[in-house]
């Protein structure tokens, strides 16, 4: 099914005003109240804001140079090409006067954490590389957006990277774009269209492949083409007219091509395997991975460490020609993701997106003394939680009859609406942090945006009684005592009412919030079982539609709207994080998504700024009055930074645009050489043959 924005019927919705379309029974119990107000907290940091190509900009410089020891024990004895030769005619070039600390020195180990675990490196056929930065560091994308939190909302656009620059056509049906010319994977090879068609048509576009974080065609528009011209320029046609909301697609995690040269060798395509093979068959074991990003892998042993050292191709440098990363070695400790915020906190790792709240009150704590190891500072309140419900009522992730049962109520107004009154939010909040930090949330766009209402923002009160009145009232009574409700009669033989509960077992806040909201339904009689299984497997079930409600972190689109627009409704088969098409393709969309779909596509479709900011009003109104998704809770997140790392972009939040890994540019941060700290695994190597056992040394 496809969905365009007809502005006449949007005009109609206008007019008509949007309490009077959205109610076709009118048969709500208790009316929608605006939310309250969110509480204030302390230590906010506060952002400097600068225009957009005060960053960085792509030009050849007079010289370049490289860390002492790449020259004598590799370009000196023939091992690689001079620096010079290995940057492209022009390199992207960071401007000194937006880097907090300046030029900086070479050397130095930047140590994570993460709760993750690699699946392999075929991120583009959708592996995991164990999150917390890893895909990040390694893999670029056509545009870059983290770093957008810095400039100001009239200069917003996504900044080029691989693509360094576009036009569009006077019809604004064309995007022309220019690829970075001359710049090479680690291994050498030349970077070219070849990698982005590969990337567009083989895994985007392929249905037998999800890329890691869900692209699918319609991420770009329906019916969106892309082809090369020529090895470095690429052209875009969309149905829109200048759909310029589509850089922000562009960017992390939609538009990052692997290398085509080798993924090619298992891709079903171009040789004789299986969509399995070439999903895996890039195990994470297979070392000196090829990446256009500043670190490539080079150590990988199990539950224990990743170890990426620099990428001697990269192809970013500073004003004075310093060939870019600074920071020779980055580590990945296979740990658990509070562990990650521990180990910050405690100085033996560099950074920590502090998002659980459990751990908050201990952070601040030992933040605050002189002795330190680390700094850290609040954004705004832009991590949220929702309770998601399968609305697919057509077959998406094939339910057995227990399940389309299930759906069957999601899609029911009624029982949506006494879900979210049965949840006391206040509570769940609390449970995880006491004091100002969490706040009401209802669903929708988080609190922290720039395009957040709280006038459009509503909510069903917490009101158990009102719940199980409504839930009697679809004939879910516990007819058989047991202290849980029954089918109605002529459902699965009036048996209890089973829900199971999707949830990552990887983050505590997740499993606390799922057993607050087990525990709160079984007030109202609701039995909900947790199926509580490992980050991964979570990812694949919830792509793949197989679940009945699932608890899930918001993604950028609700921190952002800008940032996967697309996912914000179901404007394509696979765009919505909850409702999908069914296996004949179609989407069986009920009439609120059918609004939502027309905001949203006409949000993409416009320009206009003022008209924008009225669109997302509509959606915020549409979507949390339909109760979309169950809001569960919403709260600010900290960046926690080891006080020895210099060129910290200052005030960045841990998410909006894409995570901090990303917004705070460490391929330009660095650690003065008196405190570089002696943590380097592999010194004075580089990253050696795809497949090969490990670094070389020259
Ligand atoms: C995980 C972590 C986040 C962030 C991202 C980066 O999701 O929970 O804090 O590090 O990885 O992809």
């Amino acid at each position: 099914m496809q969905h365009h924005p007809t502005t006449g019927h949007l005009n109609k919705i206008l007019a008509a005003g949007i309490s009077t379309f959205v109610f076709a029974s009118g048969a709500w119990a208790s009316e929608a109240t605006v939310v309250p107000e969110q509480p204030d907290f302390p230590a906010q940091s506060k952002i400097t804001y600068v225009p957009r190509d005060s960053i960085a900009s792509f030009k050849a410089l007079s010289s370049y140079s490289e860390p002492e020891w790449i020259t004598k024990n590799f370009v000196e004895t023939g091992a690689l090409p001079p620096v010079e030769e290995r940057l492209p005619e022009e390199p992207l070039v960071f401007k000194t006067g937006n880097m907090p600390d300046g030029i900086g020195v070479y050397g130095g180990t930047l140590r994570h954490v993460i709760g993750g675990r690699p699946e392999g490196w075929n991120y583009q056929a959708g592996q995991s590389t164990g999150w917390g930065g890893i895909d990040i560091g390694m893999f670029e994308c056509l545009t870059r957006t983290a770093p957008l939190y810095q400039v100001e909302a009239s200069d917003m656009e996504p900044l080029p990277n691989l693509a360094k620059s576009w036009e569009w056509s006077e019809d604004g049906h064309t995007l022309t774009m220019h690829l970075i010319e001359g710049a090479k994977w680690s291994d050498g090879v030349p970077f070219t269209s070849e990698d982005v068609l590969f990337m567009w048509e083989d895994n985007i576009v392929d249905p037998n492949v999800t890329p890691l974080n869900g692209a699918s065609r319609e991420t770009f528009g329906s019916n969106t083409t892309l082809k090369a011209l020529d090895d470095y320029t690429v052209e875009w046609t969309f149905e829109e007219e200048f759909p310029r909301q589509y850089l922000f697609n562009m960017a992390y995690g939609n538009f990052c091509p692997g290398p085509a040269h080798i993924m090619k060798t298992k891709h079903p395509s171009y040789a004789d395997t299986t969509y399995d093979e070439y999903r895996n068959g890039f195990p994470p074991e297979m070392l000196n991975w090829p990446v256009m990003g500043a670190w490539a892998p080079v150590e990988y042993r199990s539950d224990d460490i990743i170890v990426l050292r620099r990428n001697p191709y990269y192809w970013k440098v500073d004003e004075e020609g310093h060939q870019l990363p600074y920071i020779d070695e980055l580590h990945y400790k296979l740990s658990t993701w509070a562990d990650r915020d521990i180990q910050t906190i405690a100085g033996s790792a560099d950074l920590s997106n502090l998002e659980q709240p459990e751990n908050f009150v201990v952070a601040l704590r030992r933040a605050a003394e002189e002795t330190a190891p680390a700094r850290l500072a609040f954004g705004p309140r832009l991590i949220g939680y929702n309770m998601r419900m399968n609305l697919s009522g057509n077959g998406w992730g094939e339910p057995d009859a227990r399940a389309q049962a299930v759906r069957e109520l999601n899609r029911n107004p009624e029982f949506r609406k006494a879900i979210t009154m049965a949840i006391d939010r206040q509570s769940l909040g609390d449970s995880l942090v006491r004091g100002p930090f969490t706040a009401i949330y209802p669903g929708g766009l988080n609190s922290g945006t720039s395009f957040y209402d709280r006038e459009s923002t509503y909510y069903y009160p917490y009101d158990p009684e009102g719940a199980k009145e409504i839930l009697a009232s679809l004939g879910l009574e516990d007819t058989d005592g047991n202290g849980f409700v029954n089918w109605p009669e002529g459902t699965l033989n009036g048996e209890d009412l089973n829900i199971i509960l999707l949830l990552s077992s990887s983050y505590n806040t997740d499993v606390n919030l799922a057993e607050g909201v087990i525990g709160q339904l079984q007030q109202v009689g609701l039995r909900v079982v947790q199926n509580s299984i490992d980050n991964n497997q979570y990812e694949s079930m919830r792509y793949g539609g197989d679940f009945d409600w699932m608890i899930l972190r918001n993604s950028p689109a609700l921190a952002s709207v800008v940032q996967g627009t697309t996912s914000l409704a179901p404007v394509g088969p696979r765009t919505s994080h909850h409702h999908r098409a069914g296996p004949d393709g179609t989407l069986d969309l009920m009439p609120y998504e059918e609004q939502l779909v027309e905001i949203v596509s006409h949000f993409i479709a416009t320009s206009d700024d003022a008209e924008r900011a009225e669109l997302m009003k509509q959606y915020q109104e549409v979507a949390t009055k339909n109760v979309d998704t169950i809001g569960l809770t919403e709260f600010p997140g900290a960046l926690i930074v080891n006080k020895r790392l210099d060129n910290v972009a200052a005030g960045a939040p841990i998410f909006m645009f894409n995570w901090a890994e990303d917004a705070i540019i460490r391929e330009r941060m660095f650690v003065p050489k008196d405190e570089q700290g002696g943590y380097q695994l592999f010194p004075e190597t580089l990253p050696g043959k795809p497949g090969a056992d490990g670094p070389v040394k020259g």
